[in-house]
Formats: C-alpha cells, sequence, structure tokens
C-alpha cells in the first residue's frame, strides 16, 4: 500500500482547522490555540474521519479489485514492473539513489547472496551490514566525544561547576548594579526616614501583620517594650531602630526579620514606628530603656 496517500489530506485538515476556529491572524491567538482543548478535539475528529474514510476506500478497492479480474491483472504488473526496476538499481533519480544507499536498502534480488547458511524452524538470517545513516551517527557521536573530552578536560574548558560559579557571580554583580541603581542598599548605617506616604503605608501593613503580637496594634506594648513613648532599650535613631528590626534580640524574645523583610521593608516599618513616638496606645506598657 502507498502510505504517502493519507498524509496529504491529513495535513490539509490540520491547515483547515485551525483557520476555521479560530479566524484571527494574531501570532499569539496562533500559539493560544494549542492549549485549547476544542482544538484537540477537533483535531481528534478531524483524524479519525479520515481513518474512517481510508479504510472504508481501501474496502472498496479491495471488493472492485475482487470483481473485476481485468483490474487486478494490470495491478499485479504493475507492481512487478516495479519490483523489477527496483532490482535494476540504476533506477531513479539521484536523490532516491542516494536514499537507498543511505538507508543501506539492498534489492531482492541480492538477498540470496546475503543469506548466512543457518536456518531455525524457517527463519533465515540476512547478513546485512550497518546502514550508513547508522553507522555515520555512530562515528559522529565518536568524534563529538573525543572533541568534548579535549576541550574540557585537557584544554580547560569551564566545566559545569565553573559555569555555574560565573553564573552566579554574574548575578551579585547583577545585584548590585541595580541596588546602585535604585540608590545604595540599605543598611543600618546609611537608612534615612522615609516620608513618601506609600511607603510608611507599607511600613505600617508589615507593622500590621508582623508586629502586633508583642508590640500591639498601637504599638503600646506587650511582650515587647511600648513603642510610642521616649523611653528606648537600642536608641531612637533611624538606624538604632532599623538595627533592632534587622538583627532582632534574640535572646530577649525579639525576632530577627532580616531574612523575612527586605531591606527596604525594613526601612519602611523602622520609619514608621518612629511615628508612633507621641501617640497615645490605649494600653501603653511601663517605660524600659533609657528616656530620649
Ligand atoms: C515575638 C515577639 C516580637 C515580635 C514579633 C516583634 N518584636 Fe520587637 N521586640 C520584642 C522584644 C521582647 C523586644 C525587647 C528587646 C530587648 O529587651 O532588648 C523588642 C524590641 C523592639 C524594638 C526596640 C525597642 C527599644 O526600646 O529599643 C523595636 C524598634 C522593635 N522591637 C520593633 C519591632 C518590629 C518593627 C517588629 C515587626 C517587624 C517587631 N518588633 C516584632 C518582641 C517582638
Amino acid at each position: 500500500m502507498n502510505i504517502k496517500q493519507p498524509i496529504k489530506p491529513l495535513l490539509l485538515i490540520a491547515l483547515i482547522a485551525p483557520s476555521a476556529t479560530y479566524a484571527s491572524s494574531s501570532a499569539e491567538l496562533f500559539y493560544g490555540i494549542f492549549n485549547d482543548a476544542y482544538f484537540w478535539l477537533f483535531m481528534l475528529v478531524a483524524v479519525l474521519l479520515a481513518l474512517a474514510y481510508y479504510s472504508v476506500k481501501r474496502a472498496f478497492d479491495t471488493i472492485e479489485l475482487a470483481m473485476r479480474p481485468d483490474l487486478a491483472k494490470k495491478k499485479a504488473e504493475a507492481l512487478d514492473a516495479e519490483a523489477a526496476a527496483e532490482d535494476a538499481e540504476e533506477t531513479g533519480d539521484a536523490l532516491s539513489r542516494w536514499y537507498k544507499w543511505f538507508a543501506g536498502l539492498k534489492p531482492m534480488s541480492k538477498e540470496k547472496d546475503l543469506q548466512l547458511d543457518h536456518e531455525y524452524d524457517g527463519i533465515k538470517e540476512l547478513d546485512n551490514s550497518l546502514p550508513p545513516w547508522w553507522l555515520y551517527g555512530f562515528y559522529v557521536t565518536i568524534g563529538i566525544a573525543v572533541v568534548y573530552m579535549v576541550y574540557f578536560h585537557i584544554l580547560g574548558g569551564p566545566l559545569s561547576s565553573e559555569e555555574y560559579q560565573a553564573e552566579m557571580e554574574r548575578a551579585e554583580a547583577d545585584v548590585a548594579a541595580y541596588f546602585e541603581k535604585v540608590g545604595g542598599m540599605v543598611d543600618e548605617t546609611n537608612v534615612t526616614m522615609v516620608e513618601e506616604d506609600r511607603r510608611l503605608a507599607n511600613g505600617k501593613d508589615i507593622f500590621q501583620t508582623n508586629c502586633v503580637a508583642c508590640h500591639a496594634a498601637d504599638g503600646g506594648g506587650g511582650v515587647g517594650p511600648n513603642l510610642t513613648d521616649e523611653y528606648w532599650i537600642h536608641g531612637n535613631t533611624i538606624n538604632d531602630v532599623f538595627k533592632v528590626i534587622k538583627y532582632g534580640v534574640v535572646e530577649k524574645g525579639m525576632t530577627p526579620w532580616r531574612n523575612q523583610l527586605s531591606a527596604s521593608d525594613m526601612q519602611d516599618v523602622a520609619s514608621y514606628v518612629l511615628t508612633l513616638v507621641g501617640t497615645e496606645p490605649a494600653n501603653p506598657k511601663e517605660p524600659q530603656g533609657e528616656k530620649m
């Protein structure tokens, strides 16, 4: 049977299907349809229809041949001629001759010469040599292996671990460059009060989520000290407050936040804490530390 035959109509259906369901030229939609269940449903139905068409057609062809011996004879002759031409080897254009060589195809007529002289239960073996496509593919992999070994293990090309190292260094440099651009990496030595409402609001959010359990929602204190009075254990400058938030006071129960909050978030919440000074909390804790 000629297997190329069903492929053409199938391709046609594959091309029509998307354009029929989605009459849009946008590239995004074009790729989007591959995620669409209806598209695949449509394709499935199309494939099933094509298969149904070809099995029916084949059935009819067989019936026709059975009913018309003259046709059957003609067809058999055509097949014989094809086989004879194939055996003659010189047939076909350059491309198909090359393909026969590349795939290692031997004409049927040469089969007798290739046959090995053993036989098991009627099964015989042909002494075919490896098909060139396989053999050359194998040689290419050997070549690649040699080049690989010489380049990476003798000439000192970058090994995976070194590439990883270099990539990490590049990423670190990128991060540093980024912080350089957005105004320097904030730490306890260079932190400043933020004044923008947006950032103070962010500081308040962070305080409400992370700090109220110990400092109370209004900063009046609880497990942790009152943040609204003038008494401070660790100092009342933005640098002091930032530092306490960043590193915590673990032995006294104040959590370090440097792994949970970004530097700019800690800056925001530290600034917010300082805006609480002078406000009047509902249940102020007694002063701790020194008056400042
Ligand atoms: C698990 C309880 C707890 C949580 C949660 C907590 N703190 Fe504290 N915090 C404390 C304790 C206890 C102290 C007192 C430390 C000391 O005695 O040295 C303290 C101290 C402080 C101080 C220094 C006060 C001073 O008098 O110097 C600041 C500022 C502060 N916390 C801010 C925060 C912020 C902001 C958060 C949220 C991001 C937070 N804390 C979350 C328990 C907590």
